[in-house]
């Protein structure tokens, strides 16, 4: 079993746990995932490593479906059945020259490992992060630490400047030369910011996030076509080229699920109500 340190809710409907796991906190790298599971019957799900501290690692998660919806009522404490990791391979990370990391929503969980991982080692980094409005908005202190620079943009123009990540980007490609890109968040981003980088050619990772289940290339689940051949995400992954990702294909597999996910939350948030416990 695995003990919650900490818990707490970051942003609209978006929640961290700091987890003790100290076989993943000593191994985890930049670009790195665990797969938990609540409970014995629960379902594992893949979440980004987003930081570590001596013993444990922070997961933040947005609620989606009912096992997100129970992680987000955990309290310093209790305790999951699982955490497996790390997982994936680790960032590419060199000396490029400058680079930017891209964090949309929630995915910007993943973002100040990346960025922290290619300061040291050497690079001028620019970081970009954006959400749909402030209150959506996570880890902009942690990213201003570990980058050389910080630009944040909202949809609304609630915080930051009006717009997606990808019209900084666009901004800073034109401005300047930029070496190598990380872009994580939703699917929709990462290929928008693909379209983007490819005219410029420049290096361009894409942190992938399909539908996985055992998270060692046993089933099948989180395969995904890069450069015309499957690779499974799990372990040929998280990251891939960008310029190479098939992300429609990669969407409508996401999407395969949505309806039950749904239903499951509803279900669980009746059960809990009834139950009158959390
Ligand atoms: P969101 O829809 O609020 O978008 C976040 C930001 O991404 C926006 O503010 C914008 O800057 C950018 N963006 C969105 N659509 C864009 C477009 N068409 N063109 C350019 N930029 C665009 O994001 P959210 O609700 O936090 O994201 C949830 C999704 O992220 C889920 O589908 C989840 O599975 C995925 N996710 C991915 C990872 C990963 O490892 N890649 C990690 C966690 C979550
Ligand atoms: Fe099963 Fe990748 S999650 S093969």
């Amino acid at each position: 079993m695995f003990r919650i340190q900490k818990a707490a809710r970051v942003a609209e409907n978006i929640f961290e746990i700091w987890v003790r796991a100290p076989h993943v906190a000593r191994n985890a790298k930049a670009g790195q995932f665990v797969v938990i599971r609540v409970d014995e019957r629960g379902e594992r799900i893949p979440l980004t490593i987003s930081a570590v501290e001596q013993d444990s690692v922070r997961l933040i998660f947005q609620v989606v479906g009912k096992t997100t919806e129970q992680l987000s009522r955990l309290v310093e404490g209790d305790e999951i059945r699982d955490v497996a990791g790390p997982l994936g391979r680790p960032s590419a990370i060199e000396r490029y020259g400058t680079v930017a990391v891209v964090g949309g929503g929630v995915g910007v969980a993943g973002a100040p490992m990346i960025a922290k991982a290619a300061m040291e080692a050497g690079n001028h980094v620019i970081g970009i992060i954006g959400a749909r409005s402030r209150g959506f908005l996570i880890l902009r202190n942690e990213m201003e630490g570990c980058c050389h620079e910080l630009h944040v943009a909202t949809d609304d123009g609630s915080y930051g400047a009006h717009g997606f990540v990808t019209d900084i980007l666009k901004g800073e490609l034109n401005r300047r030369e930029i070496d190598c890109i990380w872009a994580i968040g939703p699917t929709i981003m990462m290929k928008a910011v693909a379209s983007l980088t490819r005219p410029y050619g420049v290096r361009t990772f894409v942190s992938l996030n399909p539908i996985m289940v055992d998270g060692t290339g046993m089933c099948g689940s989180c395969r995904v076509t890069v450069g015309g051949e499957t690779r499974f995400a799990c372990v040929d992954g998280p990251e891939f080229d960008a310029h190479r990702v098939d992300f429609d294909e990669l969407m409508t597999r996401l999407r395969t699920y949505h309806r039950e996910e749904k239903e499951a939350l509803l279900l669980f948030r009746e059960c809990a109500a009834r139950e009158g416990g959390r």
